[in-house]
């Protein structure tokens, strides 16, 4: 496994490792590697014939400096997981590489906003100009033919898809699914700055979003399983909801969620101040 911190050895060993018939797959990531990581990458193995995941703490994306300063760091713990996994190249830039002093260009959202609105898009002004800014700048650098994101961030897939659709980038975008602890907690960096028993209270946002989408199934409208949801989590020790809601799986609406195969329940919460968020689909 190769890995650098510039975007010259990574084109030095796309030219030499790579031929015309090459199926690159990239896996953006900030770091502090778990299991959905790595599933990520072994679906990039499957289906690619070179594996590149990118190791970028992207200081646009944080609209709060408390958030970024806290953001778990374990470089040399994660190259020996990617490493492990077989994976070719990883590319961890430094802030400089990525947004060289003096650019501070910013891709045009305008026609695909509404999928950056409300959810996280609310909560987190200038969030998702962040991401969109990074992983084109890193697609660019990168030039896959597939990129691996997981629906544990649907919003965020959704945007990335819309961006990739609006800048030509002649990729797939893969949506892999969540992966979950056995509690059914939504693995996540985050996780490692809750003790064992802030684990516990916060895998029971996974319980309320089961209990909206049994609910859904069970034919009730969205308000009412929202509500469901929310009451659960209103009963659940150690957890303070920050919103719980449904939204369309294409638009991202909040409003017009259309029909329950179009459901997506999403939920964000703190445990012990962290921010978690997680989903489901109501049909997946
Ligand atoms: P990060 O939070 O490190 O996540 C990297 C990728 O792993 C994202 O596509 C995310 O959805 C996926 N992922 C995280 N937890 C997962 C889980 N439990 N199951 C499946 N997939 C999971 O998301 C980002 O970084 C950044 O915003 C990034 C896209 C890299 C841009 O900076």
């Amino acid at each position: 496994m190769v890995k650098s911190i510039n975007s010259r050895d990574y084109n030095k060993w796309r030219s030499h490792f790579t031929q015309g018939n090459s199926l690159i797959g990239f896996v953006p990531t900030m770091g502090a590697l778990h299991q959905g990581h790595l599933y990520l990458v072994q679906q990039a193995k499957r289906q690619c014939s070179q594996v590149v995941v990118s190791i970028f703490i992207n200081p646009r994306q944080f609209n709060d400096a408390n958030d970024l300063e806290n953001y778990p760091v374990r470089l040399e713990e994660d190259f020996a997981l990617l490493a492990n996994e077989g994976v070719d190249f990883v590319l961890a830039p430094s802030a400089y590489e990525i947004y060289p002093v003096g650019d501070t260009s910013s891709l045009d959202m305008s026609s695909y906003l509404h999928l950056a609105q409300g959810l996280e898009g609310d909560r987190r002004p200038g969030h998702f100009q962040g991401v969109v800014d990074v992983v084109s700048r890193l697609l660019n650098i990168v030039k896959p033919q597939k990129m691996y994101l997981g629906k544990k961030d649907y919003q965020q897939l959704k945007v990335l898809e819309a961006m990739v659709r609006k800048e030509k980038f002649s990729i797939d975008v893969v949506g892999v699914p969540t992966q979950r602890a056995s509690t059914g907690l939504a693995l996540s960096s985050r996780n490692a700055l809750l003790s064992e028993e802030g684990r516990a209270s916060a895998s029971q946002i996974y319980e309320a979003l089961q209990c909206a989408k049994a609910s859904a199934l069970h034919g009730d409208d969205s308000d009412m399983a929202c509500a469901k949801g929310k009451a659960f989590l209103q009963s659940a020790e150690g957890v303070k909801e920050e919103y719980f809601l449904i939204a369309n799986r294409h638009t991202m609406s909040v409003n017009e969620v259309g029909n329950p195969k179009e459901w997506v329940i999403f939920c964000a919460a703190y445990v012990e101040g962290v921010r978690l968020i997680d989903n489901v689909e109501v049909f997946d």
